[in-house]
């Protein structure tokens, strides 16, 4: 297969891939029986987010890739017949319709299992029948990116995996002592929102890392990274790591890094998840009077700030 011939047939993506194999221990005791993903923040588990956000890019087609004890996350995805109908029995159509929003018509769901956790490029690497010959999009549903009214962090990335025919992976600057959390990248020069990537690091030490330019949980790549995956030997934490294929990537097309607009919250930490419930519920339609005033009453009570 020619290296960049994919990106030529198929310039728009339209299949999204969730990894949600991860065992989520830093959620214990939660996590005991309910997957990261199925958290909620205010009314939707946190998968929905990562979900909403590959539809309104245009994508019609969610590989999830679970392991043996995620059946909540396949559950949530079927359709439920009895809840419907009993929804519409009674008369609740605005329950029924948000029900009937978390896979919308003309999207399907596809589970294919990661037998064992062997690391994040692993995973990607599980989703391979599924996706085929062409470009693709990853979600990492920890990272919840929310842009208040405007274009989610992934259609922004497609406009620009369309209009440069490359891959392209979402970065946000981090303070230089958090370097190791992170896939790092080096750019060239950034023009604006992006700049071509000419080297990418899983989780480098502060003191070598070559930038503060860190990899959020958002890519679009062209397939040739399966070939590149399967050829991946085992890095950072004995694991196949997905950083590694995509610098292996690099030699031989481009990759743009991508500097989004919006908000990220980690949400694979207790208080990212805590931000992001307190964000939204701040935001929500139904409960954000509420909401304020029940934070403004939490903060006086706690002597932090005045309520009125
Ligand atoms: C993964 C990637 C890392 C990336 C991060 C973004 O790490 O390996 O390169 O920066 O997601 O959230 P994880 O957080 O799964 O350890």
């Amino acid at each position: 297969m020619n290296a960049t011939s994919s990106m030529h047939r198929a310039p728009r993506i339209r299949k999204a891939v969730f990894p949600v194999a991860g065992l989520g221990t830093r959620f214990l005791p939660a996590t005991k029986t309910v997957p990261k993903e199925m958290l909620p923040i205010v009314d939707r588990p946190l998968i929905q987010y990562a979900v909403d956000e590959a539809i309104a890019a245009g994508c019609d087609t969610l590989v999830f890739v679970t392991n043996r004890y995620k059946h909540a996350v396949a559950d949530y995805f079927d359709k439920a017949y009895e809840l419907e109908q009993r929804l519409e029995a009674g008369g609740k159509l605005d329950l029924l319709q948000r029900v009937r929003e978390v896979l919308p018509d003309g999207v399907r769901a596809v589970f294919v299992t990661q037998p064992e956790a062997r690391g994040l490029g692993h995973a990607v690497l599980c989703a391979q029948p599924v996706i085929g010959d062409e470009p693709f999009a990853v979600l990492l549903p920890d990272d919840l990116i929310w842009n208040r009214g405007g274009p989610g962090a992934l259609a922004q990335m497609a406009d620009l995996a369309q209009a440069r025919r490359s891959s392209v992976i979402a970065v946000q600057p981090v303070p230089r002592e958090q370097t190791g959390s992170y896939g790092i990248v080096a750019t060239d020069t950034f023009d604006g929102r992006h700049g071509r990537i000419r080297g990418i690091v899983e989780k480098p030490d502060p003191a070598i890392a070559p930038s503060t330019l860190a990899v959020v949980g958002r890519y679009i790549l062209d397939a040739r990274i399966f070939e590149l995956l399967e050829r991946t030997a085992p890095g950072k934490g004995g694991e196949i790591q997905l950083t590694d294929a995509i610098a292996a990537l690099l030699g031989e097309q481009p990759v743009e890094a991508y500097r989004f607009q919006g908000t990220r919250f980690d949400c694979g930490t207790h208080i990212g998840l805590v931000e992001a419930t307190i964000r939204f519920a701040l935001d929500h339609e139904a409960i954000s009077e509420q909401a304020r005033d029940a934070m403004a009453r939490a903060l006086a009570e706690l002597g932090v700030a005045d309520s009125t």
